[in-house]
């Protein structure tokens, strides 16, 4: 999940002035917003900076990210057209997240911080939904109007989208990503028939060429329980869930996989006992079993308390190193 943000007040000095998209767009600043996390707190890995829309730049689509609110875009694609003239990706116009990889690394073991990088990109529902909508969404309604009522052009936009995500986690591969992660945030929005009908299989061509990459895949499926055997249907090493769904449910479901997750991150906001509380239950329903990554069921939030952060660094590592 994202651990760099507007919690750090490092982090807000280095935004001053800048655009989100300043920072994912030159490597030097991406490299070191995403190691402010890892100078305070005693963090398991480290996560590339970047954004779910960044690389829809290979198809010469133009967005912004506005604060509070997410990826927008001038001009949404809903018509045939839009989709059918989207050129083939050309990687090269984002290179700058292969370099922030690489100084990433550089800056890693100039600093003697022995933990991977993991790359990420959106789903390609996920991203779908916001080059459709223009803008986030909560009812995703002209989304599903293009996949119930143009279906073959739907399953062409999914494509060009999963091809391009192949590609780009490809290129962050090569330049040293040693795992990736997928974000499939708001496919919850859909039935499980509409999941596997419309969705399935272009995610599923994703995980597929991560495998041949012999890194590691994380799939968040940020869907509640019901959508959960598609999204496992479609891949993922590892099956990365919010705090909707107890952990020993995934486990109970899913004996094959590793988990990830799922502390609401609100819990950063608690008073430090309930804090720990809330971790220690987390850690409990994961069952002290290997194959769980701790981490929080959505990303941080600027409300975030940089001392409970710390607080449980310490708590999970106390318990998860003990013997
Ligand atoms: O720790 C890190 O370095 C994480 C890097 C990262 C960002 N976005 C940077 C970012 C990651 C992994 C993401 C993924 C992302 N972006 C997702 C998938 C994960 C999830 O949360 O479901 C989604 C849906 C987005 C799209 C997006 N970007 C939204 C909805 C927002 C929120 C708007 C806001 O201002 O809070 C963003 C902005 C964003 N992306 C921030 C960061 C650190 C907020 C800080 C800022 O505006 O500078």
């Amino acid at each position: 999940m994202r651990q760099a943000g507007r919690y750090l007040p490092e982090y807000r000095a280095i935004r001053e002035g800048r655009t989100l998209l300043d920072l994912c767009r030159t490597p030097e600043l991406a490299c070191e917003v995403a190691m402010q996390p890892l100078r305070r707190f005693d963090l398991d890995a480290a996560i590339l900076f970047s954004d779910l829309l960044v690389p829809v730049s290979a198809l010469g689509i133009d967005f912004d990210i506005v604060e509070k609110r997410g990826p927008v875009l001038a001009r949404p694609l809903r018509r045939k057209e839009d989709v059918t003239a989207l050129p083939s990706p050309d990687l090269g116009a984002v290179s700058y997240v292969f370099d922030a990889v690489k100084a990433l690394l550089a800056a890693l073991a100039a600093e003697r911080r022995a933990v991977p990088v993991l790359g990420f990109a959106g789903a390609p529902f996920t991203m779908a939904s916001y080059l459709i909508e223009g803008e986030p969404s909560r009812h995703f309604q002209r989304t599903k109007l293009l996949m119930h009522a143009e279906p073959e052009i739907w399953a062409l936009l999914l494509d060009k989208l999963s091809d391009l995500v192949v590609g780009y986690v490809r290129e962050q591969v090569a330049a040293g990503a040693q795992a990736v992660q997928i974000f499939d945030s708001w496919a919850g929005c859909l039935t499980p028939a509409d999941y596997r009908r419309h969705v399935l299989a272009p995610t599923r061509k994703i995980f597929t060429a991560i495998a041949r990459l012999n890194v590691p895949s994380i799939h968040f499926a940020s869907s509640g329980e019901s959508l959960l055997p598609a999204m496992a249907e479609a891949g993922g090493d590892v099956l990365s869930v919010d705090w909707r769904i107890p952990l020993s449910r995934v486990r109970e479901r899913f004996p094959e996989r590793a988990v990830q997750g799922n502390l609401d991150p609100s819990a950063l906001m608690a008073p430090a006992p309930v804090l720990e509380r809330l971790a220690a239950e987390v850690l409990d329903e994961a069952g002290g079993r290997p194959g769980h990554i701790f981490n929080l069921g959505h990303g941080i939030q600027p409300e975030a308390s940089i001392d409970n952060v710390a607080r449980l660094v310490e708590t999970v590592h106390a318990r998860t190193r003990r013997g």
